[in-house]
């Protein structure tokens, strides 16, 4: 309350000193009417002091830029700074990214709010992707729990400890789908399957804006990247995306929309363009799709300079008609382009773009501000006492645990090898991702701290007493490895090798850490070959000849081709990039203190040749062969089809049983299909299954996949218990956008499976 009366004695000493008399008189009607917020709408403030700004101003808030600064008081370092503080000054910056930390956040808001003619707060927005300090597992692993509270509560941790650091906008959740395990960025989101990824959606919109924006332990959250960049063709990064319309409604859109009819107050644009057209200069997806036929009432923000990149797609002439086009196409904020607040003015003025496209923007920017309160006190999510109790605090640290526990998945588990025993064993640990503190951060941790995770090596002495020794064997990748100027060499270095077999053979098992270096996954890291990056391959067949019994724990962003590991290593283990308690996670599942009950997010395939490669495609005409040997039908000569391990996939230590599902009515009389199952614990210890319910429409206007994930629950059963589960099918889950994009619901045979992968073959059919 206090600040709000300094923030309104702040706007009323502009007043004095403003040389406008006219201007004087608004500001002061504007106001009082502010000071009465219970009687005006956030809508009815917004136009209010839209009407008090100049053209320039509203701009202003269309303009974001990044900090990368070291605020030793208001000081800016790098670049173009010098220009960035004169445009803070004149109120010609709505938002800054990359500044961070209670006492820098403050420092940049101070010179918007007192040093800027009306003073108008920035919107603080950073990279919150899974943590900000302490970091939960990378959003692919988070999938693979397919638990959605977990998901909301780690996307509530990450929201409480960067609000506390001064930030109020997260560029989270990514909800691209994609089929394509090249693609570097498949870590960030929530893999192949548009229903669990609308789902992971919702979950980590509500975890980070809660239910109350103005609480300043919640933040905006921002659904990206606006559209089909999880589509860029063969996985590389930055791509054009080609997409028919079935698969743009029915695969790439619903978690978007998803994440929209969840209140997620912005958007961002993608790079790649999609057919033929740069996402940031589209009005279809934008203005059509997005703020008509959706009514969305956020704003968007572009990608970061993706306006300018128009012009290197071929799209824009150049600079001032890449602004043009963006802002036609309603892309509201301009990240790090520097093209709005340079060429927008002139464009009005010459009637290329009209005045109320620019309202309308800065008019949404200035709502979510209303939202998160920051005009009620501009400095709320600056409070230092608040930043250093919450941030890395015990209940952080214990949730973000929780999470990694549920999120590893058990590929394979041969003669029942795991879980170890806790002591009397002689364990070799080999592999360089086992002593790595920093690696198993994943990307897209800006925030964390170097060397904060627990190591693998570090969990499995802390849970035991056997003995463990260590050798790496050899590393991953060459040099440092980093954010930015990364060195992603793949290491030829196997001079360690010798060390690591000798360890090997005088050990009773031996656990293997390999996989993906953090930054060898993430933006910029599409990759040619999924297998074991650099020798490691070698050194898992070196140390296989000299001690079979291996446990081979796999570090990685993104699915990878283990066909050899897959054949021979006994035991498997997916440890994806687990966060800050990674080794602890891995070391408790390992020694059997937590049960492993996740399930894979997206496909492993046999080989890159296989990618696109996913569990809801189309028969084709020719599915199967009409005699062995036959070559006419949709198949490789030299692969087989399926995946190394389908999605949905990932083991227990125990089994579980399913009874044949039943339809328990019909459409026809309720309107809805109910299915029922039974599903028993058949093994020796409590386990957690997730039960997954698969639909296949027959035939229908529009094909329909092999089958979709239409449903599933979490069960935890003790050993011989039974629960029953029932699912409802309603119209949302039985039909499917045409290419008209209009929804059907068509009447015809179905197929509905329900099991503990997307290969089940226990089966029901039923009429609609
Ligand atoms: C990424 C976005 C990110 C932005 C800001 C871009 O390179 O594509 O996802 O939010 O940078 O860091």
């Amino acid at each position: 309350m206090k600040s709000k009366t300094l923030y309104l004695l702040f706007f009323f000493s502009i007043l004095q000193l403003s040389s406008c008399k006219e201007k004087k008189i608004d500001l002061l009607a504007f106001e009082s009417e502010v000071l009465k917020s219970e009687i005006l709408s956030i809508d009815q403030k917004v136009e209010k002091l839209l009407d008090q700004m100049t053209l320039e101003e509203k701009i202003g808030q269309m303009n974001q830029y990044s900090g990368f600064w070291d605020f030793t008081g208001p000081s800016p370092k790098a670049g173009d700074a010098a220009q960035k503080m004169e445009h803070l000054k004149k109120g010609w910056v709505g938002s800054m990214l990359n500044v961070t930390g209670v006492k820098n956040v403050r420092a940049v808001q101070k010179i918007v709010v007192e040093e800027s003619r009306l003073g108008i707060p920035l919107i603080i927005g950073f990279d919150v992707i899974h943590g900000y300090k302490t970091i939960s597992p990378i959003p692919l692993a988070e999938a693979a729990s397919w638990d959605l509270e977990a998901i909301k509560k780690s996307a509530q941790v990450a929201a409480l400890e960067a609000s506390a650091a001064g930030i109020n906008w997260t560029f989270a959740p990514m909800v691209d789908i994609s089929r394509d395990a090249r693609w570097g960025r498949v870590m960030e989101g929530a893999g192949e399957d548009p229903y669990l990824g609308s789902k992971i959606a919702v979950a980590r919109v509500e975890g980070f804006q809660g239910s109350d924006l103005s609480d300043p332990s919640t933040i905006a959250a921002c659904a990206k990247h606006f559209a089909a960049y999880g589509f860029v063709e063969a996985g590389r990064e930055y791509n054009t995306a080609d997409v028919g319309t079935s698969t743009l409604n029915n695969i790439i859109f619903p978690p978007f929309k998803a994440a929209k009819d969840a209140g997620v107050k912005t958007f961002m644009n993608s790079f790649n363009d999609l057919n033929g057209i740069p996402a940031t200069g589209d009005i279809y997806l934008q203005r059509t799709v997005l703020k008509e036929n959706w009514n969305f009432d956020g704003f968007v923000v572009s990608d970061w300079g993706s306006i300018s990149e128009m012009v290197a797609h071929g799209y824009a002439r150049d600079d001032n008609h890449a602004a043009q086009l963006a802002v036609n196409a309603g892309s509201d904020m301009d990240m790090e382009s520097h093209l709005y607040v340079t060429e927008l003015a002139s464009l009005v003025k010459q009637e290329k773009v009209d005045e109320a496209l620019i309202n309308d923007a800065a008019g949404r920017i200035l709502k979510v501000k209303f939202e998160l309160g920051l005009f009620d006190d501009p400095y709320k999510y600056c409070d230092e006492a608040r930043e250093a109790s919450v941030i890395g605090s015990q209940s952080n640290v214990e949730e973000v645990l929780d999470l990694a526990k549920k999120s590893i998945v058990l590929l394979k588990n041969q003669n029942n090898v795991l879980p170890l025993s806790k002591k009397g064993q002689k364990i070799a640990v080999i592999g360089a991702l086992a002593a790595d503190k920093t690696s198993p951060l994943g990307n897209w941790r800006l925030a964390a701290d170097t060397n904060s995770a627990v190591s693998l090596l570090e969990g499995l002495k802390s849970y035991s007493g056997n003995t463990i020794t260590y050798a790496k064997g050899a590393d991953v990748v060459i040099g440092k490895t980093g954010f930015v100027s990364e060195l992603t060499i793949n290491t030829t270095d196997t001079s360690g090798f010798k060390e690591a077999i000798m360890l090997a053979k005088k050990s009773d098992l031996v656990i293997m850490a390999l996989g993906e270096h953090a930054m060898q996954s993430g933006e910029g890291r599409s990759r040619a070959y999924l297998g074991l990056p650099g020798v490691q391959q070698q050194l898992l067949e070196a140390v296989f000849a000299v001690n079979n019994n291996i446990v081979l724990v796999l570090s990685n962003g993104r699915p990878l081709t283990i066909p050899w590991a897959a054949k021979h290593i006994p035991t498997i283990i997916e440890g994806w990039h687990l966060g800050t308690q990674s080794g602890n996670a891995l070391a408790q599942v390992i020694y059997g203190d937590y049960n492993p009950s996740g399930k894979l997010p997206m496909s492993f395939p046999r080989s890159v040749g296989q990618v696109p490669l996913y569990y809801n495609y189309k028969n084709t005409g020719r599915p199967s062969p009409v005699n062995p040997g036959q070559v006419f039908w949709t198949h490789y000569i030299d692969q087989k089809n399926t995946p190394q391990y389908p999605f949905g996939f990932g083991l227990s230590y125990t089994t579980f049983a399913y009874s044949k599902p039943m339809v328990v009515n019909t459409y026809s009389q309720d309107k809805q299909v109910t299915v029922s199952v039974k599903i028993t614990n058949t093994g020796k210890s409590e386990g957690k299954e997730t039960v997954q319910l698969y639909l296949r429409d027959l035939y229908a206007s529009v094909i329909r996949p092999i089958r979709e994930l239409k449903g599933f629950e979490q069960v935890v059963l003790t050993p011989g218990q039974t629960k029953e589960i029932t699912f409802t099918l309603t119209d949302q889950e039985l039909g499917f956008f045409n290419n008209q994009q209009q929804w059907l619901v068509e009447k015809g045979d179905f197929q509905v499976y329900v099991g503990g992968d997307s290969q089940t073959i226990n089966q029901v059919n039923f009429k609609l």
